[in-house]
């Protein structure tokens, strides 16, 4: 089990860059205040790790956001995600040259491609290899790419992806996927922690006897589970109240047994869309 020591901690990715294990994730926070303030208060609390995407339409305010904070950009894990219309050779420099423009910074430290489109991921993998090269990302990786994906990708690749981020929570284990990753030196990451909050509702005797056993929240103890099997996890709320609570996950360890608990919770339930099967 890879080492597990606070909020700042990271897992090492294949290229020796340090990934903070535990982030903030940014969808559907508000371009405007919301999101800034999200960012500020995240990273004032200790976070150094923040997720977005051109598709979230709030680039300039989480760069706004880092900038009000207390926290100095190069502290801080930045990460974007190319969107599915900007994908091809061309198209993908230019899109990251205005990601950038949004941020307001100089560099990325993690760049993905947001979702496989077929017919295009290649061009765009090259032109990732390409910003990787001129050091204009530290990290270069994927999302919701399946092993299939991968495998292809693989053949073609010079660069291996760093990072796969993909919907994972106790609903959707896709076990078999995150081993091939861990063979590839592939870091998964997860998305949708909580289901985007379906989590909290489910009315579950495991989640009752996790947080009565461990004094924990589910938040809590689903997130621990993520850092536990290795995974990087990126909650996202907008509230201070939220975003410190999801952080205080230093202070328990979930034993083994339990870990295999909630894998066992396995439906192969997904809250987004199928990686196979989505038309945008
Ligand atoms: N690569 C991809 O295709 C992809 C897809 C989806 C998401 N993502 C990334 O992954 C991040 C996380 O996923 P997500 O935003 O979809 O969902 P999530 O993190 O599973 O859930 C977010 C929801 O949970 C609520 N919440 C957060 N902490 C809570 C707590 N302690 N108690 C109760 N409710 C809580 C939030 O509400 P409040 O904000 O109101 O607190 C929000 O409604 C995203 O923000 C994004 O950065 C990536």
């Amino acid at each position: 089990m890879k080492k597990i020591t606070d909020l700042q901690g990271t897992f090492k990715l294949s290229n020796k860059v340090e990934m903070p294990y535990l982030g903030l994730g940014t969808y559907q926070a508000d371009n405007e205040q919301e999101v800034v303030d999200a960012v500020k208060n995240a990273l004032n609390l200790g976070y150094r790790h923040i997720d977005t995407a051109s598709a979230y339409k709030n680039e300039e305010g989480v760069g706004k956001g880092i900038r009000e904070s207390n926290v100095a950009r190069k502290d801080v894990f930045l990460v974007s995600k190319l969107w599915n219309a900007d994908q091809g050779y061309e198209s993908t420099l230019q899109a990251f040259e205005e990601t950038l423009e949004r941020l307001g910074v100089e560099y990325l430290d993690l760049y993905l491609i947001h979702w496989p489109v077929v017919g295009k991921y290649k061009d765009t993998w090259r032109a990732m290899e390409k910003l990787y090269r001129e050091k204009r990302i530290r990290a270069i990786g994927v999302s919701n790419f399946l092993q299939h994906h991968l495998e292809d990708l693989l053949e073609y690749a010079e660069i291996i992806p760093m990072v796969n981020q993909m919907e994972f929570h106790p609903y959707l284990v896709q076990q078999d996927l995150i081993d091939f990753c861990n063979v590839k030196g592939i870091q998964y990451e997860s998305w949708s922690p909580f289901m985007q909050g379906k989590l909290f509702s489910l009315k579950n005797d495991i989640f009752r006897e996790l947080t009565e056993k461990y004094k924990k929240s589910i938040a809590q103890i689903v997130l621990r589970y993520n850092l536990q099997k290795g995974i990087v996890a990126i909650p996202k709320s907008v509230h201070e109240n939220r975003i410190k609570s999801n952080a205080d996950i230093f202070d328990f360890e979930l034993s083994k047994e339990d870990i295999s608990y909630l894998d066992s919770l396995d439906k192969g339930e997904r809250i987004g869309p199928d990686p196979d099967n989505f038309d945008f």
